[in-house]
Formats: structure tokens, C-alpha cells, sequence
């Protein structure tokens, strides 16, 4: 496995493969992360990992000083998956011209949801997944169905940019009592790590009503939440592309709660009844 953190290092790792599979990253890697790389290697010749704490997704107040980096444990993790090469690039390496230069506007779907909330974040991903994009030319990119609304935009910003990679989303995985894996759990302390099963109960409670309607999906998840004392953030079905729902057609749920200090998000897949 190859480190490079220059662009020079990137291209020279990079001359041999055709097809590389792109997995990027902020790091702090668990099981959710590494089933991205096992799916990223049944496509394509090589496997890229960037490791990436990027400074232009985080709003003023939010953790980016506090981020979890844990770079050496997440090399190891990388090897122990067969990843070929990680970029590990500096600020200055993503961001010549410093955080406050071009950039991308996501457009109205980049300002609901986690978007109402943190009104700068779409922008951050998408400026340093676009200039991650260009430096490694995957031929495919695989992001987590977590931060669903996060894979929604990056694909219709392939689309828009007719930037030549297919976007991959990978399923959700899981703790065994059903919360979503992210890198913010750790900053659950374990009395709020109990409270966080709210999540993933009301979603399943969500799913079930689903026969039923985009109503009854949403009472039955909000039923749950009332029970356990946490306001959801936004409590929300979609279409699949984060539009307006339709009976007998596929839907998301997705939720937002913030159980203590993180902010947890998660979502699940539906099919409405008619
Ligand atoms: O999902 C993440 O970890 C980040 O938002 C991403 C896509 C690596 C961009 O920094």
C-alpha cells in the first residue's frame, strides 16, 4: 500500500491503473468506512482512500478542531483491507488559493435539510469532493447511504459537471443494536449512547407503517421519539432524490436528532403503500 500526500505522489501511485475505485474519507475509519473499500474493490482495478479532514465543511462552532484523527490506526485499517493507495493531503494541498476561493454552489437541495441547519456545509463537500474527484479520475466513487442527502448531491453534481465517474451508494451499516456507524459516535458518552437507539427504533417503526403511507410512516416514527424525551431536528419522507413523496413508490425516511453532544443522522429506505 502506497501513502502520498502531493499531488506529484497521487499521479505517479496512480500511473498503472485504468480503473481506479475512490473511496474518500475524513478518517477516524470503522466498519462502515471499510465495507465502502471491500465494495470499491470488486470495482475497479485499484482502490484509493483519501484521508481528508476538510476544513470547508465545517461551520464556525462546529468540530473540526475536535474531529477524531486517528491516522495511523487508519492506515492500518486501510492495509488490512487491500487498499493500494491513501492520499492523505494537507490544506494547503486541497486549497492553494485558501478556503475562500472557488467553489461550488449545490443549489437548492444543498439548502434543506442538514443544509437548513448548516448552511455552508454542501458547499465544503462538494468543493473538495469535485477537487478530489479531478486528482484521482476514479471510475467510480462509493459513498455511504448515511448522509444520504450528502450522496443525492454529489451524484447530481456528477451529472451537472458531466464529471466522468459513477457514484456508488453503499448500505448503511450498522451496530448490533441498530445505530448507524459514524465517525461522531465516539463523542457519545454511554448514557447517550443508550438514548441513541431512539434513532434507528423510530425508523424501524417508521418502515413498518409503510404500507400505510407517508402519514402513518411519520407518526409512527414521531411515536417513538416522543416516548424517549428527544426532539428530532427534521423528521422528514422523500422521494429518493430528496423531493416530494409519492403513495406506491420508493421513499426515504430521514432523521436528525442530536443526543447529546453529536448530532446523529439517519435514514432508511421505504416503499409507500398506494
Ligand atoms: O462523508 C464524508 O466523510 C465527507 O463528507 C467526504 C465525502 C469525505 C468529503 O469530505
Amino acid at each position: 500500500m502506497k501513502v502520498v500526500s502531493t499531488k506529484a505522489e497521487l499521479r505517479a501511485a496512480l500511473a498503472t491503473s485504468h480503473k481506479p475505485a475512490f473511496v474518500p474519507t475524513m478518517g477516524a475509519l470503522h466498519q462502515g468506512h471499510i465495507s465502502l473499500m471491500h465494495f470499491a474493490r470488486s470495482r475497479g482495478d485499484a482502490v484509493v482512500v483519501s484521508i481528508f479532514v476538510n476544513p470547508t465543511q465545517f461551520g464556525a462552532g462546529e468540530d473540526f478542531a475536535e474531529y477524531p484523527r486517528t491516522m495511523e490506526a487508519d492506515l492500518e485499517k486501510c492495509a488490512a483491507a487491500g487498499v493500494d493507495v491513501v492520499f492523505t493531503p494537507s490544506v494547503t494541498t486541497m486549497y492553494p488559493h485558501g478556503v475562500g476561493d472557488i467553489s461550488i454552489d449545490p443549489g437548492p437541495l444543498g439548502a434543506i435539510l442538514e443544509g437548513a441547519q448548516r448552511p455552508t456545509h454542501f458547499r465544503g463537500v462538494l468543493t473538495v469532493v469535485a477537487k478530489l474527484l479531478g486528482l484521482v479520475q476514479p471510475a467510480v466513487a462509493v459513498f455511504g447511504e448515511k448522509d444520504y442527502q450528502q450522496l443525492v448531491l454529489i451524484r447530481r453534481m456528477v451529472k451537472e459537471l458531466s464529471i466522468n465517474t459513477d457514484i456508488v451508494g453503499a448500505p448503511i451499516i450498522r451496530e448490533a443494536d441498530g445505530l448507524a456507524m459514524s465517525s461522531r459516535n465516539v463523542y457519545l458518552s454511554p448514557a447517550d449512547r443508550e438514548k441513541s437507539l431512539v434513532i434507528p427504533k423510530a425508523l424501524q417503526a417508521g418502515a413498518s407503517a409503510a404500507n400505510q403511507g407517508e402519514a402513518a410512516v411519520l407518526a409512527a416514527a414521531q411515536e417513538v421519539f416522543d416516548q424517549s424525551g428527544i426532539t428530532p431536528d427534521y423528521l422528514v419522507v422523500t422521494d429518493s432524490e430528496l423531493g416530494e413523496s409519492k403513495p406506491g413508490a420508493d421513499a426515504r425516511l430521514l432523521v436528525a436528532a442530536k443526543v447529546g453532544t453529536p448530532r446523529l443522522l439517519d435514514n432508511i429506505h421505504l416503499r409507500l403503500g398506494n
